[in-house]
C-alpha cells in the first residue's frame, strides 16, 4: 500500500491505473478510522481495481475550532487497517498541500443545505464541497463511497456531482453499529465511560420509535424521540427531524410521502453526536 502526500505523487500512482484502464474508487476520510470506514474501504476493494483512502482533517467544514482542535488523529494506526483491507494508496495531504491558498469557492445546495446541519453548523457543507470537490478533481474516481450515517452530507454530496455534472457514481453505505446499537463515530473515542453508556439512549429511542410510528402520528413520534432525549441526563437535543428522505423537508404525516427518515445530533457533553433511521 503505497502513501503519498502530495497531489503530484498521487496523480503519477493513478496515471498509471488510468492507462491501463483499472476503475478507481475513492473513500473521503478524516481519519481516527473505525469499522464504519473499514465498511466503505471493503465495499470500494470489491467494486474497483484500485481504491484510495482520502485521511484529511479538513479545516474547512469545522465551525467550531475547539472541535477542529480536539478531533482525534490517528495517521498510523489508520494506514495499518487500511493495509489489512488491501486499499492501494493513502492519501494523507497536509494542509498546505490542499489549500495553498484559502478556498473562496462557495457552494450551494438549497434546499438540502437549509435544514438540520446547515443551520446548526453554518459553512459545514459549503467546507465540505470544498475539499470532496478537489478530491474528485484529482483522483478523477470511478466511484466514491459515503456512510448513510452523514445522511445529509450523502445527499449533498450527490447534488454536487448533479451539479458540476461529474462523471462518477456516488455508492452510499449503511451505518455500522456497535453491538448494542451507538453508530460508530471518530468522536466516540472522545466519550467518557459514563458518557459513552448515556449515549445509548440515541440510537435506542430511534429503534423503539419505528415501531412506535406504526400506532402514533408522525407530530407524536417526534415528541416522544424529542422527550426521551431531554429526560435523559448527560445528553442535550440539538434537533430531531422527521423529514422526507429525498428533499430532506419535514415532513407532517406518515403518508406525504414514501421515503422518510428521522434524523437527529445530541450533544453528550461536548461531544457531538449524530444518527439516524428510516421509517419507511
Ligand atoms: P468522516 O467523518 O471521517 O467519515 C468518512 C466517511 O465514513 C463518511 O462518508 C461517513 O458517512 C462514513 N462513516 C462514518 N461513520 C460511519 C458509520 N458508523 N457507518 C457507516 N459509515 C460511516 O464525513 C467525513 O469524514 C468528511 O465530511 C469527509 C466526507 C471526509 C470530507 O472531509
Amino acid at each position: 500500500m503505497l502513501v503519498v502526500e502530495t497531489v503530484g505523487k498521487l496523480q503519477t500512482f493513478l496515471a498509471e491505473a488510468r492507462a491501463s484502464g483499472k476503475s478507481i474508487g475513492l473513500v473521503p476520510t478524516m481519519g481516527a478510522l473505525h469499522r464504519g470506514h473499514a465498511s466503505l474501504v471493503e465495499q470500494s476493494v470489491k467494486d474497483n481495481d484500485i481504491t484510495v483512502v482520502s485521511v484529511f482533517v479538513n479545516p474547512t467544514q469545522f465551525n467550531d475550532k475547539g472541535d477542529l482542535e480536539c478531533y482525534p488523529r490517528t495517521l498510523d494506526a489508520d494506514c495499518r487497517l487500511l493495509e489489512s483491507l488491501d486499499a492501494d494508496c493513502v492519501f494523507a495531504p497536509s494542509v498546505e498541500e490542499v489549500y495553498p491558498e484559502p478556498d473562496t469557492r462557495v457552494f450551494e445546495f438549497p434546499p438540502l443545505d437549509k435544514v438540520m446541519e446547515g443551520i446548526y453548523r453554518p459553512g459545514h457543507f459549503n467546507g465540505v464541497a470544498q475539499i470532496v470537490s478537489k478530491l474528485f478533481m484529482y483522483i478523477e474516481p470511478t466511484r466514491a463511497y459515503f456512510g448513510e450515517k452523514d445522511f445529509q452530507q450523502l445527499a449533498i454530496i450527490r447534488e454536487m456531482v448533479r451539479q458540476l455534472d461529474l462523471n462518477l457514481e456516488i455508492v452510499g453505505c449503511p451505518i455500522v453499529r456497535e453491538t448494542d446499537g451507538l453508530a460508530l463515530s471518530s468522536r466516540n473515542a472522545l466519550l467518557t465511560p459514563r458518557q459513552r453508556n448515556v449515549s445509548l439512549v440515541i440510537s435506542k429511542v430511534l429503534f423503539t420509535s419505528v415501531d412506535y410510528s406504526k400506532s402514533h402520528s408522525l407530530a407524536d413520534t417526534k415528541r416522544m424521540v424529542e422527550q426521551a432525549i431531554d429526560s435523559t441526563k448527560g445528553l442535550k437535543l440539538e434537533y430531531y427531524e422527521i423529514v422526507d428522505g429525498a428533499t430532506l423537508q419535514r415532513v407532517e404525516s406518515w403518508d406525504e410521502t414514501d421515503y422518510i427518515m428521522g434524523c437527529i445530533t445530541v450533544y453528550c457533553g461536548k461531544v457531538r453526536l449524530i444518527d439516524n433511521i428510516r421509517y419507511k
